[in-house]
């Protein structure tokens, strides 16, 4: 499974042959410029919640890509009425798709839509494959939910917000890599606004401090799991 940030909450992930986007918030993002959201792949478009900023170039990119959306029922059903096709889910839920198995999983936040409508109740991602397993939290507070996630599956990354304000911070997102029990996080939300800068080094050692390893990828670049 190949991983790659695309700036603020927008990955891209390689997996099974399939490629699969997750909260495309491009053009929208001065840090991200140098991506260009009409060469993009996407067989499957993952939303966590209706925000802006995890929004922004989905439409583009399903017009261009013919991508499956999968999110929430209210946020499947907002880009259904535009004739755009999806997969619904709800919280709890899972799905075995061709690239592997998702739940959609409960985030404290909130889910509205830029115009103020309805988007649901926000989420993230678990993401189990045949390459590995990861952890999307989306936007999120530390949760006591995250404690039940170890208990069904056994995790290779977690990807956590870490930039504060409207997310955990670091502390927190330490403490969020204790509860889903995995030691590798991918860091990302952080950066793209004045509220969300964070000093990396800083960051970092929160984490190398209990033996952990916090990943800050440059934009365009990539891990592999
Ligand atoms: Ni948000
Ligand atoms: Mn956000």
């Amino acid at each position: 499974m190949k991983i790659t940030f695309l700036g603020h909450a927008c990955l891209a992930i390689e997996v099974a042959g399939k490629n699969i986007l997750v909260d495309p918030f491009i053009t929208g993002n001065e840090l991200a410029k140098n991506i260009d959201v009409h060469t993009l792949k996407a067989d499957y478009v993952l939303i966590t919640h209706a925000h802006q900023d995890h929004i922004l170039d989905v439409e583009t990119i399903v017009k261009n890509t013919g991508a499956t959306i999968v999110s929430n029922y209210e946020i499947v059903m907002h880009y259904g009425a535009k004739n755009f096709k999806g997969h619904p889910m709800n919280h709890g839920g899972a799905w075995q798709f061709d690239f592997g198995k998702v739940t959609y999983t409960h985030a404290v936040h909130t889910s509205s839509f830029p115009d103020g409508s309805y988007g649901g109740n926000p989420g993230g991602f678990i993401i189990e494959t045949t390459e590995g397993n990861i952890y999307i939290a989306g936007d999120t507070a530390l949760t006591m939910d995250m404690k039940l996630i170890p208990l069904q599956t056994k995790l290779d990354l977690a990807v956590l917000p870490i930039g504060d304000n409207f997310t955990m911070g670091t502390d927190a997102a330490a403490l969020a890599s204790d509860f889903v029990q995995c030691n590798k996080v991918l860091g990302y939300h952080f950066d793209t606004f004045g509220y969300i800068e964070i000093d990396h080094d800083k960051a970092k050692k929160v984490f190398a401090d209990k033996d952990k390893e916090l990943i800050l990828l440059e934009i365009g670049s990539s891990i592999s799991i």
